[in-house]
């Protein structure tokens, strides 16, 4: 069914047009011969069944495809018998969007016209969003290659979760991000609504929930029925998560009787996991959530609902010997045990009131209803185990986007892979997909999208994509054409650094800048929680977000592309005089960035803070640099050279700032490469 070669597919295109940029890969393409031009004469007919969502679909796509190409299009469908694409559409999908629902769609681009046909909405403004990646500037103007794509996703949960919690997101920036969701076929965003930090939705029933756990930032109902609309008008469903029993503090504030100690209680504001929790041997806990959950039931039309039950450190259960000896008599054995009670008693509450209930990893117990849907976290062994016993689950390991691993690590993790890989085809159907998941501690207004893309635009693929698409080339070549479009459509991950790089320079001269810009161009905060682990002060809400660490990208693309250069130098036994010359002007530009900095660093506290690491890149500059010197000269380095210089590439690896120098580890390969032992010594 599915060609290994596929990938060549762009290669069968001619000399001149240029490679498919498309993100998420389609199932299937079959080229066809020449390109559709596109004008400003360009105009969408709807065909077949059709609604007003179709048209503000074909409004949405008139103007990305306006932003895209600045061509001055007509923004509004057709006559359907003139259109340039007509998009024709069988049948209605469900009002309340499903889990399941048909999203397919085929494109068909002739050098005379294009059709899209899909049987419903959903694969419509899928197939959109394709061709707004198809078309690409050309010699002589725009144009989409002429090609039929047939396609449909791997799997039907595809999803973004937002802490908005822990910082509060305003709904512009939800907005932008939900248009970066349709972008790239992601049909869930998953809405982390309630922590320790911040309780951020508006209820009528309790309000103190939102009055007293709140800063005064939280959504009222009004919006995020606005929001809901706006998803759904995306093809994309909106399932909330109230955390409980733990991660609970914020309900607290207002209703101390729920918990399981006696507060006072106060928001949050450090980071980390803390001991309130629900008192689950409490019968108001559960009148109170009974009373709740109808009320958050009737905003959120989606079928499901997150009910979180992650990281309860059992310290307040531990402490209460009421709680200790209701375990007890009811032969719980311990906190998790007391857990499981608290979850089979909330689950035919979230059942009741219509919905299937979702839980974090932790919530997995055999003995609950197989409705519930286990979203994995600790890791893929969990999903598996959760499949095996009967139940859905979604993979969150592996897609957490704050922990700032590479593009290419997330595209690594496959929901069927590791344990799952071995699961029968019936357990196999019950992993449903993923998502990726954009906690907050360390984001706000200004980075939170760079945090998000064009990372997620891989993880993406990964949940729509045939599971064969996995070439890293590839995948970079076209995360990088989508993550300019993504800021055609209004995201603003590339653009934002500028604004917060001028914050952390000052007035400066265009050659201090530029120092400040080369720097930030190597460098990553630190991974996983080390953010944490490596702080000077111990960092809360009130911490303001504008030191380096938080502007810089969490994927370096410059060091990556160095390192790939690095690579294919040494592969090519370092004899390319062109790429010789490449690594020679970057490591020289880093080797002299340190002193052109300098002046700044004495002006502004926030390059003061990077002093270090600026130090570190030149140093990893003149060892680079010294590394090609014995390569070009063709004299193998002597050993203790190279003992030296790999000491000193220890030093510059460690991180200082929060922030790790990238090209470090690609220096080290032309140290090692430049060594007698090495694969270029006396290679000239
Ligand atoms: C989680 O990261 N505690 C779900």
């Amino acid at each position: 069914m599915f060609a290994a070669g596929l990938l060549q597919i762009p290669r069968a295109f001619s000399q001149s047009t240029p490679p498919l940029n498309l993100m998420p890969f389609p199932s299937s393409i079959q080229p066809g011969s020449g390109s559709l031009k596109i004008d400003s004469s360009f105009t969408v007919g709807l065909a077949g069944y059709t609604e007003p969502r179709l048209e503000r679909a074909t409004e949405r796509f008139l103007n990305a495809l306006h932003r895209q190409t600045a061509l001055l299009l007509a923004l509004k469908s057709g006559e359907v018998a003139k259109a340039s694409l007509v998009v024709r559409t069988d049948h209605a999908s469900k009002d309340i969007q499903e889990l399941g629902e048909d999203e397919s769609y085929v494109l068909e681009v002739t050098a005379t016209g294009a059709k899209l046909t899909a049987p419903t909405p959903l694969g419509a403004m899928h197939g959109l969003q394709t061709f707004l990646q198809l078309v690409q500037v050309s010699p002589d103007g725009f144009a989409a290659p002429a090609l039929t794509i047939d396609d449909k996703p791997r799997f039907p949960w595809r999803g973004l979760m937002i802490d908005s919690a822990r910082h509060f997101v305003p709904l512009d920036v939800l907005r932008r991000n939900i248009d970066g969701l349709e972008a790239v076929k992601m049909n869930v965003f998953h809405w982390h609504l309630s922590e320790n930090q911040g309780f951020r939705v508006e209820s009528k029933r309790f309000p103190k929930l939102h009055e007293s756990g709140s800063d005064g930032l939280y959504y009222t109902q009004d919006e995020i029925h606005d929001l809901i609309e706006y998803a759904r008008d995306r093809g994309i469903r909106v399932v909330p998560e109230f955390d409980v029993p733990g991660h609970s503090t914020a309900w607290f504030v207002g209703y101390p009787e729920l918990a399981s100690a006696p507060g006072p209680y106060e928001i949050e504001k450090r980071w980390g996991v803390f001991d309130p929790a629900f008192d689950p041997t409490n019968e108001r806990t559960y009148k109170f959530l009974d009373q709740f959950i109808a009320e958050m039931a009737r905003l959120f039309p989606d079928h499901f609902f997150h009910v979180g039950g992650d990281e309860v450190n059992g310290k307040q259960w531990d402490a209460n010997p009421k709680i200790q000896e209701f375990i007890k008599e009811h032969n719980l054995k311990n906190n998790e045990g007391l857990q499981s009670y608290f979850n089979k008693r909330l689950e035919p509450i979230v059942s009741k009131h219509g919905k299937s209930m979702v839980g974090w990893d932790e919530v997995l117990d055999p003995s609950l209803p197989k409705d519930i849907l286990i979203q994995s976290w600790r890791g893929a062994d969990g999903l598996a185990a959760a499949a095996k016993q009967g139940f859905r689950g979604i993979l969150s390991n592996g897609y957490y986007l704050d922990l700032g691993w590479s593009a290419a690590r997330h595209y690594a993790v496959d929901p069927l892979g590791g344990a799952a890989a071995n699961l029968s085809p019936a357990e196999k159907a019950r992993i449903l997909g993923g998502e990726s998941c954009m906690w907050a501690e360390y984001v706000n207004t200004e980075n939170i999208d760079s945090r998000i893309w064009p990372r997620n635009a891989v993880i993406a693929e990964r949940l729509w994509s045939p599971q064969e698409i996995t070439d890293p080339a590839s995948m970079h070549a076209r995360m990088e054409a989508e993550s300019q479009r993504l800021e055609w459509i209004g995201l603003t991950h590339k653009t934002y650094e500028r604004q917060m790089l001028e914050r952390i320079a000052g007035p400066s001269s265009p050659e201090e800048f530029a120092a400040l810009s080369t720097l930030a161009s190597v460098v990553e905060p630190v991974k996983d929680y080390a953010r944490e682990e490596t702080a000077v002060a111990e960092p809360t809400s009130a911490t303001p977000l504008n030191r380096l660490v938080d502007a810089v990208p969490l994927e370096s693309a410059t060091s990556r592309h160095f390192g790939a250069l690095v690579d294919k130098f040494i592969s090519g036994s370092c004899r390319d005089a062109h790429d010789t010359e490449r690594l020679r002007a970057q490591l020289t530009a880093w080797r002299d960035n340190d002193s052109k900095l300098q002046p700044l660093a004495q002006r502004s506290f926030l390059v003061k803070e990077v002093t270090t690491t600026s130090q570190d890149l030149s140093a990893l500059g003149a060892v680079g640099l010294a590394a090609l010197d014995f390569i070009t000269k063709g004299q193998p380095a002597p050993d203790d050279w190279k003992v030296q210089q790999l000491a000193a590439l220890q030093q510059l690896e460690k991180p200082k700032s929060q922030l790790l120098l990238m090209p470090a580890p690609a220096v080290q390969k032309l140290v090692e490469a430049a060594s007698a032992a090495g694969s270029c010594s006396g290679s000239r």
